[in-house]
């Protein structure tokens, strides 16, 4: 009988890494993912996700320490698992974090991939193993040309993307310097049910949620950023694809459609039962509830404008061309916006009980 697969998840308690972890238990790998030394639980993504998996999936799993900045961490556990695929999921993945914390943010998201590609380097596994870099279309930054491609400069504006840049050229450097079979998938925002709760869909969906509960508003930054948003769940089939091609390539992913943060607003309000209205400008703006069946919601203010969520430098509008990846890969996102609140707004009412942190 042919042996399992074995795929290394760095980063499987993040969004992406709970979906991966699924998606190729149900591929029939055997999956080492790997988490943080915590002092509380950080699991509870990835055995919410696991829970609709039988035993026998659950059995080829194993959930091992790791640490990006540590590089110990990295070289054992490849020394052990000898996988055939490594996915590297982690990073501090908050822009506006990043500019509070840079130096860490170049530890984890810079110097985190250079110690895995080099532990791979230095095992002599570098023909075994096929690497995938989590890379990002903040790379785009200060876009240059509508929509971004494969083919379009990077001009980055955030501590956070001036370090995944740093990734994705070293990503290219070992593919070429080494023959490392290693690729970076450009992805777009994505979202899910399990999205951390400080990006900005998630805090929109629970914040109106508890407006509907408490009439306590919701207090966000740049209501006119506009991002290409997609679902986690398509996502993560993309990573795996590529790391199938013959030859290793780098490629964009999203959906091709544009929605400020003011439209994913009226969205998720709309989805609820509620509607609002705009009134004011600039940080002075505040959408106050129109319409809803409680009637003691209309007239109050749902979401406030609030200066300390606006970035030093902001990326104000993405979008992705994403027709390499169709065209090559044969992907296409299956999920679209609506789709995306719908799930994002059943999971809250369903009260889950863990907080997506
Ligand atoms: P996420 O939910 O923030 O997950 C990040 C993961 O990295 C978590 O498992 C986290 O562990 C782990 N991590 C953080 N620091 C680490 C360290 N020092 N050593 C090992 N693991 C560490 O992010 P995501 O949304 O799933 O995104 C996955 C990756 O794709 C990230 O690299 C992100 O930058 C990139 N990306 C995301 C998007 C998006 O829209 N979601 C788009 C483009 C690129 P804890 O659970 O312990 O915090
Ligand atoms: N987080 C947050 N909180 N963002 C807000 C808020 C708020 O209160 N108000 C407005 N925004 C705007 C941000 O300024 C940004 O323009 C947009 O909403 C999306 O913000 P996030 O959800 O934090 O995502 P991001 O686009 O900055 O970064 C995500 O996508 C990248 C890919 O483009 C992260 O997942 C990154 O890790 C990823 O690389």
């Amino acid at each position: 009988m042919k042996d399992k697969k074995v795929a290394l998840i760095i980063g499987s308690t993040g969004q992406d890494g709970a979906y991966l972890t699924s998606h190729l238990l149900k591929l029939d790998y055997k999956v080492v993912a790997t988490r943080r030394r915590t002092s509380m639980l950080n699991t509870q993504r990835l055995d919410w996700i696991l829970s609709d998996l039988k035993s026998e999936k659950e059995k080829n799993l194993s959930v091992e320490y790791a640490d990006v900045t540590d590089t110990l961490s990295i070289t054992k556990i490849l020394d052990k698992f000898l996988p055939d695929e490594v996915y590297n999921l982690s990073a501090q993945s908050h822009v506006a974090v990043s500019f509070e914390q840079p130096e860490y943010t170049a530890n984890v998201n810079a110097l985190g991939p250079l110690r895995i590609l080099e532990a791979i380097r230095m095992l002599g596994l570098r023909k075994k193993i096929k690497f995938y870099q989590a890379s990002t279309s903040e790379l785009f930054g200060n876009v240059l040309s509508w929509p971004q491609s494969e083919e379009t400069p990077f001009n980055v504006v955030s501590p956070y993307a001036a370090a995944k840049q740093f990734a994705h050229n070293l990503v290219k450097i070992y593919r070429e310097a080494y023959d490392i079979f290693a690729c970076s998938g450009i992805l777009f925002n994505h979202e899910s049910p399990i999205r951390g709760s400080n990006f900005v869909t998630k805090k929109i969906v629970r914040g109106i949620f508890e407006f509907q509960k408490s009439q306590t508003s919701v207090q966000l930054g740049n209501l006119d950023a506009i991002r290409d948003w997609g679902h986690a769940r398509d996502y993560v089939q993309m990573q795996h694809l590529m790391l199938q091609q013959k030859q290793p390539r780098d490629f964009v992913i999203g959906t091709g459609k544009e929605t400020t943060v003011r439209e994913f607003v009226e969205l998720v309000s709309h989805r609820m039962g509620l509607e609002l209205e705009w009134q004011g400008r600039g940080v002075k703006e505040v959408g106050v509830c129109s319409k809803a069946d409680n009637k003691n919601l209309i007239g109050k203010i749902m979401v406030k404008v609030d200066q300390q969520y606006f970035r030093p430098l902001e990326v104000e509008r993405l979008l992705a061309d994403a027709s390499l990846a169709r065209s090559k890969l044969n992907w296409m996102p299956e999920t679209n916006i609506t789709q995306i609140v719908d799930e994002m707004v059943r999971f809250e009412f369903k009260k889950p009980n863990f907080d997506v942190i």
